[in-house]
């Protein structure tokens, strides 16, 4: 697959480096302009309030399948919308998903040591379904779907339990949701 990961952060270069180990071709674009027309798949990893500013820069973004990884912490969506993957939807008219948002970078390195695969929540539109299961596969991750993007918003609002969690003893931890039997 052709990847274009903006944003070369803790999440953007990890996930990358996940990506290109996994055998695709990743293009990383940071805050200069870049250009996503050849990609089959955009993944925005900036700062939540920054995700306006990142679409400017890209050019070739519509009818791209995107993910959002971003997180508001405590900012708010752009006004008229519930969430940041909504708000992105409506600048593509392409495929969405919201995903990597419910994880820890800092676990990433230790990611192929645990017992179990981890999961990684993502909600989104089914023509984004193939492409974003595939990318948490190889990234080392067990997608867990739930449910189309109007509930990205409450995707996005998790993140403060997972905070409490992070803060209140567990650190950067991984965590799997899966049916009694396969636990
Ligand atoms: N860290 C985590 O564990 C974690 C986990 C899940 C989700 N998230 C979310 O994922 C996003 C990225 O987090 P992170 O930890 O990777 O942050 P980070 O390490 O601070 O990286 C953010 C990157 O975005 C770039 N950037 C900022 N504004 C931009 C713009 N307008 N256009 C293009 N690139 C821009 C920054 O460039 P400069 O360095 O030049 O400023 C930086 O490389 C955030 O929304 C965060 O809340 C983080």
């Amino acid at each position: 697959m052709k990847i274009a990961v903006v944003g070369r952060g803790n999440v953007g270069g990890g996930l990358a480096r996940f990506w290109r180990d996994a055998g695709h071709e990743v293009n990383e674009i940071g805050k200069e302009s870049g250009d996503v027309s050849g990609a089959d798949a955009v993944l925005f990893a900036v700062p939540g309030p920054a995700l306006a500013d990142a679409i400017e820069n890209v050019q070739g973004l519509e009818g791209k399948t995107t993910i959002d990884a971003t997180n508001l912490i405590g900012n708010e969506p752009p006004s008229g919308f519930q969430s940041n993957a909504e708000f992105l939807k409506s600048k593509t008219n392409g495929p969405t998903a919201k995903s990597f948002n419910l994880n820890f970078a800092r676990a990433y390195e230790q990611l192929k040591n645990t017992r179990a695969r981890p999961s990684n929540i993502w909600t989104g539109d089914e023509e984004a379904r193939a492409v974003v299961e595939q990318l948490n596969r190889d990234a080392g991750y067990e997608p867990v779907y739930a449910g189309g993007l109007e509930n990205a918003r409450a995707q996005e609002a998790m993140l403060g339990m997972f905070f409490a969690i992070n803060q209140n003893g567990l650190g950067p931890f991984v965590y799997r949701m899966a049916p009694p039997d396969k636990l």
